[in-house]
């Protein structure tokens, strides 16, 4: 077999066999691929598109081209979620910890933030103490401990996908339908879910801003975990506006921890409910999303989800203490308040400029390797369709420093339309496709 011959078939829009794909996935692991090729197969593929078993014989490659997690020794039907990526998208620590209380195992791999979109280990590790480095056996005994693992990608997970990844980022072609689905489901299938919620989110903060193609991409994703016998739903869910109010890291393990006190509620916790009664649902924990989300709402107001974190923070070294004491965790001593300029309704945000002003303030990364701050970030003070008033507060800027507080507003003024009629809201949770 020949690579330059993969590459001329789906340059010219044929389709790829299995043993095709599984040779340049072996290619891509092995090191023996250089750069330019795998880089001309991503580009082809992305432009003449891939079919539901290209996909799919590509995800399955993946996932095999470094450690398949396996947790069949825990008893009950292991729930993961994944998001596509959002900005204030806080859901994993909240319901992880509710899940994981109502008996369901939940042993989550999360990645690290990049661009606007924030990552679930970063907001642990500015938890203080909290160890993100977990091993597959030490994740076993925290499971049947516990019911929870936090943990992140361990460096042998799915390989192929870290340097596909890499490639996409500096090509043009990280938006591919077909590339994208690959590379979340393969990390999902070989970190040993039995069953996968997935958050594919819609709007200007999201990799998909429309409906259609977020459908496209769910319905993929959801079509993929059938082809390789694991149960996949995906609810697709706005991303028009930052889904919660505080966003950098640990701003927002603040806001996670006041949902489950129950003193917040709003979109971060109804998509919260949602995902997480999906997770339900697929366990067989529940039979309609509405048990689930009763459910998970009873172990908010009973303190059973809040007393899943504390028991989390135990088992991986973060301090509990932060729960009552939230001094205990970073902020970023200059602030700055970006104020309304006329009166009128807040009927726009530019989610991804706002996430673009948290990489300003240090809380989010441009680049892989870029330190963060870990109590820099952003407090909204506002919601679509909220009225204002002029000089009133939008948001409070944390940051290291004055200029980084500058930076940050001025994108955010950008990024929010004050109009003198109030418009209609977009919709929360747009479909479920399962
Ligand atoms: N998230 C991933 O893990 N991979 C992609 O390609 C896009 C979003």
């Amino acid at each position: 077999m020949n690579i330059v011959d993969i590459i001329l078939k789906k340059r010219d829009g044929y389709k790829l066999s299995n043993e095709e794909i599984a040779f340049f996935v072996k290619g891509v692991t092995e090191g023996s691929l250089p750069d330019y090729q795998i880089s001309a197969f991503l580009m082809a593929a992305f432009i003449k598109d891939m079919d539901t078993e290209e996909t799919a014989s590509l995800t399955m490659e993946m996932a095999r081209s470094g450690s398949m997690f396996d947790f069949s020794q825990i008893e009950g039907f292991k729930a993961d979620k994944h998001s596509t990526g959002g900005v204030a998208d806080t859901t994993t620590l909240i319901l992880a910890p509710l899940v994981a209380s109502t008996g369901v195992p939940v042993i989550k791999m999360s990645g690290r933030g990049l661009g606007f979109s924030g990552g679930t280990i970063d907001k642990l590790e500015s938890i203080p103490g909290f160890n993100v480095n977990v091993s597959e056996e030490e994740a076993i005994a925290f499971a049947k401990k516990s019911n929870i693992v936090l943990m992140s990608q361990t460096d042998n997970l799915t390989p192929a996908d870290k340097k596909l990844y890499a490639l996409r980022d500096v090509t043009g072609t990280v938006d591919s339908i077909p590339l994208i689905a690959a590379s979340i489901m393969s990390k999902k299938i070989a970190a040993g879910a039995d069953g996968i919620v997935l958050d594919v989110k819609c709007g200007s903060g999201a990799f998909m801003q429309d409906l259609e193609s977020a459908e496209t991409l769910a319905s993929v994703m959801v079509n993929m975990g059938r082809h390789v016998g694991r149960k996949v739903t995906a609810v697709i869910s706005g991303m028009d506006q930052p889904l919660g109010m505080n966003i950098g890291n640990s701003l927002e393990v603040i806001e996670a921890i006041e949902v489950l006190k129950g003193n917040v509620g709003g979109d971060l916790l109804d998509v919260s409910l949602t995902l997480g009664a999906h997770m339900l649902l697929l366990a067989e924990r529940v039979e309609t999303v509405e048990q689930g989300k009763y459910l998970l709402e009873h172990h908010i107001k009973n303190g059973m989800g809040l007393a899943m974190f504390r028991e989390l923070l135990l088992q991986q070294g973060g301090n509990p203490e932060i729960l009552n004491d939230y001094s205990l965790l970073p902020l970023s001593p200059c602030t700055k308040t970006v104020l309304a300029q006329k009166n009128g309704y807040i009927n726009e945000m530019d989610t991804a400029l706002i996430g673009r002003a948290s990489l300003e303030t240090g809380a989010g990364r441009a680049f892989k390797e870029q330190p963060l701050d870990f109590g820099a970030g952003i407090i909204m003070k506002k919601r679509l369709g909220d009225s204002v008033k002029i000089g009133e507060p939008l948001a409070e800027i944390f940051a290291s420093s004055d200029e980084k507080c500058t930076s940050a507003a001025n994108y955010l003024q950008q990024a929010m339309t004050i109009g003198e009629e109030k418009q209609p809201l977009p919709a929360l949770i747009l479909k479920i496709i399962d």
